[in-house]
């Protein structure tokens, strides 16, 4: 198999940490766990300015070289085919920068891209002039049960789809931000209808917001709320005219309901119980990492695009504009709930 050398920065969560002590034989959640699990690709090097993060991130990933900055990286152009951002969100546009000068054929980047659409536009925009491919982290786009989904419904399997509504916390652009992404994936472009109420749950610079949305075609779809105080949350319903699809628990399982004769109401039909199916959310990071795999030796399309990002952080930003606008207009950027 053709190795392919990769840069981790970032020795944080989502680079490796999530996957430190889970089994050998757990589908890696994190860039290093699925890098290293694939065959494919020579983890050469990790950078964090924290030194013994370096370390212990080394350690658990067999990583030969640690840098502590970008510094350090200045005469390693051409040395890595892959640069995986993993840094914090505010220092992505500064990283996606600094990677590109890198020379690498492909950047794997941590959602969101940046924290505004100006900089991300600018971000992929100056991807697409250097001719590198840019792929992030909306999981979703490489889960096999989502991707199903989708073509189920291109297809028409499930009919005409009546409504959706996703629950979401933890930020319109971080957590929403993947929930944006994933109904647009399964349902196509949408617009805003109505902002509501912001909740500032975790984020400072980035409150939870409820939303009236719809397709191109006029399917209403509602964008509600929990609290990331209460417990995490992230789940969607899609009514359609054969039956009720329910992604539950971030979509580690589904349950789907099916059109019945009602056992009580005679002439009437109404739905089963459901199904329960086990998610296939945590196979995604190594179908992330094999279509990145592909993309660079086999110009494989990429399922999670800069662009693709791009539509989806359009529409958050739209969002916390709106009802920011309407709720929070005696300039105070965080009201108490
Ligand atoms: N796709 C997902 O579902 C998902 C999940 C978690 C986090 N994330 C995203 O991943 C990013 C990191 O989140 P996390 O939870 O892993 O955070 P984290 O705090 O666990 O890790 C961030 C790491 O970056 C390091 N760092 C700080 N300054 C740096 C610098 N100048 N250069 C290199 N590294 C630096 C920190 O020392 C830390 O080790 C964020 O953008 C976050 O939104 C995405």
């Amino acid at each position: 198999m053709t190795k392919i050398r990769a840069l981790i920065v970032g020795c944080g969560n989502i680079a490796g940490v999530f996957d430190a002590d889970r089994p050998a034989d757990a589908l890696p959640l994190t860039h290093a766990g699925a890098f290293s699990r694939h065959g494919g690709y020579d983890l050469a090097a990790c950078m964090d300015p924290d030194g013994e993060r370096v370390d212990a991130f080394r350690k658990r990933w067999n990583i030969p070289t640690g840098y502590a900055s970008f510094e350090e990286l200045q005469n390693c152009a051409g040395r890595f085919d892959v640069v995986s951002i993993c840094s914090p969100t505010a220092l992505h546009a500064s990283h996606l920068r600094l990677a590109l000068t890198l020379k690498p054929r492909l950047v794997f980047c941590e959602k969101p891209v940046t924290g505004t659409v100006a900089e991300t536009t600018k971000w992929v925009e100056e991807f697409d002039k250097a001719g590198v491919k840019l792929a992030i982290n909306h999981t979703r786009r490489w889960a096999p049960d989502v991707l199903l989904l989708r073509e189920q419904i291109h297809t028409g399997a499930w009919g005409k789809i009546r409504s959706a509504t996703a629950t979401y916390s933890k930020g319109v652009l971080n957590n929403g931000g993947h929930m944006v992404d994933l109904l647009i994936g399964l349902l196509g472009q949408l617009s805003l209808l109505s902002a509501g109420q912001p909740l500032w749950d975790f984020w400072d610079d980035d409150p939870t917001i409820p939303a009236m949305l719809q397709t191109s075609s006029g399917v209403p779809v509602q964008l509600n709320v929990s609290d990331a105080r209460d417990f995490a949350f992230f789940e969607l319903q899609i009514v359609s005219e054969r039956g009720v699809i329910l992604m539950e628990n971030g979509g580690f399982q589904w349950r789907v309901r099916k059109v019945i004769d009602s056992p009580q109401f005679n002439g009437y039909r109404s739905l089963d119980a459901g199904e329960l199916i086990h998610g296939e959310y945590a196979s995604a990071m190594s179908r992330a990492v094999e279509n990145i795999y592909n993309a660079v030796l086999f110009g494989e399309t990429l399922a999670s695009t800069g662009h693709g990002a791009l539509e989806a952080q359009r529409l958050c930003e739209q969002i916390k504009s709106s009802s920011l606008a309407q709720f929070c207009t005696d300039n105070r950027s965080q009201p108490s709930n």
